[in-house]
This record gives structure tokens, C-alpha cells and sequence, in this order.
């Protein structure tokens, strides 16, 4: 048997390339090996997006990047999380065995808390109940398929690490090995992808690069990107610059090497550098772009992938259900 990976996007925006190399690519490198399972965490996404129709949209959008970046949806699971209601049931269950501190401690909503201090507001500013419960909810996501293996990006560690450790407690407690303890997977050179300002690429900081830009879009975008103010003649540093960092994560060996060389030995401007990253970059995304706005020009056809693939997905939910339901001993789904 194959071990499982699983991963979830929240439908918060346009997928940017923080999303791709921390999440869409290394998971697309795992069906090599794994069985695997990948969503589209819209009750996730609630917790920010109370807009129906952007919802609705942002749906669309990270399914046809999915499938776009070659995500197989006959092979392995794919679906959106509401099409599955046996997770909310299970999220509850979980809820119930996890230690209160554990939100406490959780970084996002630690981040908004702090945020708040920083202004002087009252501390639950702005904080829903998703917000603050939603690694439970993510707890659900995790263990209700039996991940072994959790692809993210670096700020999603801890909130695998509490699956983890929900999972290992809630074995222990009913004295049966219910759900496989999953291990949080994460990229070393993929694991903190810059914005435009240098900070961590992200929607909350309006600093990212989204994937499938058009050539003009994508040239204004990557003119954004901040560098500093040496002149053309001068030798520059490749390994401290935001568009060499995110070239290198595109580009050959060769090409890096190349690209290096350059900077070192001074007479390159900038606008060369951010064009040879646009290079790379329409290289790496040109044939998936016509797929993905192919995709969206028929949102009809997304949605009957992920239709099939909430009928997938269901029956194995329900089984897992139906085992929890069984050993905490609230019976049989009726
Ligand atoms: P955002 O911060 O833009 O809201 P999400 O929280 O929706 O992004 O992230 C979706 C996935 O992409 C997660 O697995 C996350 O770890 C990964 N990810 C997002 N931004 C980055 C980044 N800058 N570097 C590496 N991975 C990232
Ligand atoms: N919380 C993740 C994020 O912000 C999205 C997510 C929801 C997820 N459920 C998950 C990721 C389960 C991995 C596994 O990016």
C-alpha cells in the first residue's frame, strides 16, 4: 500500500507563486509515490472571504491551478472541503480532544492578537470563532484521510504538528489506533518563497507574484519587485536579491551560474535581470496558463471534476466516520 500525502489552498485570492512552490509543486512531485489527496479549503478560506461571489470565483481559480499545473483528478482525490460534510462532524469530535492552549498558541491567530496589542484595540479585534478554531477544522482535514505526509510551506507547520499530536491523543484515549499520525513535509529551499518587498510572499502583505500574469501584467508585476540602488556599472550581489532568489527557484544550474556571473561583474542593470526572470518564468508557466484560463472561460467543467470528486472522497469519510462515531460511542451514522 502506498502511503498518503494530502494538502489543502484556501480560496482566499489568485494563487501566486509563494503557493506554487510551497505547496502545489512539491505536492504535484509527491503522486510519484504517494496516493494522494489534495482540496480546496473553502471553509477555511470563510474565515476572511465573507464575499459569495469572490468566494465563488477564488473556488475556481486554485481548482484550475491545480489541474492546470497537471493535477490528475482520476488519479487520487481531489474536492473541496464543504462537498464533505462528515469533516465538520469530525472537526467537533476532535475538538473535544484538543487542549484549549494549543489555540492559544496557534500563529495565526497569536499574529492577530499581537496586531491588535500593537494598536491598542481590545484583544478579540476582528477575530471570528473560525479564526480561532481553525486548526481544528485543518485537524479534521488531516486525519479524516489518513495523510501520512502533509506538503506545505513553513507556516503551516504547527498546525500539522497539532493534527499530530491530536491524533496521537485521541488514539491513546480511546485506546485504539483510529487515525495515522501525519508528519508535516517541508521543502528546505521552497520554504519561505520572497514577495515583491522581500517579505514572505503572501495575499496579507499585497506582495505576490501570481502565477498564470500575462506578459505585460507579469513584466509590471516583476518591475515592483524592490532592489537596491546601485547603478548599472556596479558589481552586485546575486544572494542577497529578491529577483535572483526567485530566479534561482525556475531556472538550470547553468543558468544561475550564468545569471551570477553577471551580477558579480558589474555593467547589469536590473531591468535585465527581472527580464531574464520573467524568461523563466513564461517558460515555466506558458503552456500551463492557456489551460488554466481555458479552465476558467468553463467554470461548468471544474465543477463536474469536483463533483466527481466529492463522490469519490465521501464514501472514505464516511468509513472513517463511522469509526469514530463507533469508538466514542455515539453509534452508527442512522
Ligand atoms: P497566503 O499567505 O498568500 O494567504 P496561503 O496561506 O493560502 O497563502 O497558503 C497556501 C499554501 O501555500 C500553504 O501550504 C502555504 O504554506 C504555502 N505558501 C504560501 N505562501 C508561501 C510562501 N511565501 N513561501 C512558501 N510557501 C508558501
Ligand atoms: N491552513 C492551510 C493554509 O492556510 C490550508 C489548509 C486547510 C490545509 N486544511 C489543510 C493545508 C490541511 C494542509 C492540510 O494554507
Amino acid at each position: 500500500m502506498k502511503k498518503i500525502s494530502l494538502t489543502g489552498i484556501k480560496p482566499t485570492g489568485t494563487p501566486h507563486l509563494g503557493n506554487y512552490l510551497g505547496a502545489i509543486r512539491p505536492a504535484l512531485e509527491l503522486t510519484k509515490n504517494y496516493d494522494t489527496v489534495y482540496f480546496i479549503a473553502d471553509y477555511h478560506a470563510l474565515t476572511t472571504v465573507h464575499d459569495g461571489a469572490e468566494m465563488h470565483d477564488n473556488i475556481h481559480k486554485v481548482a484550475a491551478t491545480w489541474l492546470a499545473m497537471g493535477l490528475d483528478p482520476e488519479k487520487g482525490l481531489f474536492y473541496k472541503q464543504s462537498d464533505i460534510p462528515e469533516i465538520f462532524e469530525l472537526s467537533w469530535a476532535l475538538s473535544c480532544f484538543t487542549p484549549k492552549g494549543f489555540m492559544n498558541r496557534a500563529h495565526a491567530y497569536k499574529a492577530k492578537v499581537e496586531a491588535n496589542r500593537a494598536e491598542n484595540l481590545d484583544l478579540d479585534t476582528n477575530i471570528n470563532m473560525g479564526l480561532y478554531c481553525y486548526p481544528c477544522l485543518m485537524d479534521a482535514d488531516i486525519l479524516m484521510f489518513g495523510a501520512d505526509v502533509v506538503p506545505v510551506g513553513k507556516d503551516q507547520k504547527q498546525h500539522v504538528e497539532f493534527a499530530r499530536d491530536v491524533a496521537i491523543r485521541f488514539n491513546k484515549q480511546m485506546n485504539k489506533d483510529v487515525f495515522t499520525i501525519p508528519e508535516p513535509l517541508i521543502q528546505e529551499s521552497t520554504d519561505v518563497i520572497p514577495g515583491l518587498d522581500g517579505r514572505k510572499m503572501s495575499k496579507s502583505y499585497d506582495n505576490t507574484i501570481e502565477i498564470f500574469l500575462e506578459s505585460k501584467a507579469l513584466k509590471k508585476k516583476l518591475g515592483k519587485i524592490v532592489t537596491n540602488s546601485q547603478g548599472i556599472e556596479e558589481p552586485k550581489d546575486p544572494d542577497s536579491c529578491n529577483v535572483f532568489k526567485l530566479f534561482k527557484l525556475f531556472a538550470t544550474e547553468d543558468e544561475c551560474a550564468d545569471l551570477a556571473a553577471k551580477y558579480r561583474a558589474g555593467g547589469m542593470g536590473w531591468g535585465y535581470a527581472k527580464g531574464e526572470l520573467q524568461r523563466v518564468l513564461e517558460r515555466t508557466f506558458g503552456d500551463a496558463r492557456e489551460k488554466y484560463f481555458d479552465l476558467m472561460a468553463h467554470p461548468e467543467r471544474i465543477d463536474e471534476i469536483l463533483c466527481a470528486g466529492a463522490e469519490k472522497a465521501r464514501p472514505v469519510a464516511k468509513a472513517r466516520l463511522e469509526q469514530v462515531r463507533e469508538v466514542i460511542g455515539v453509534g452508527k451514522i442512522v
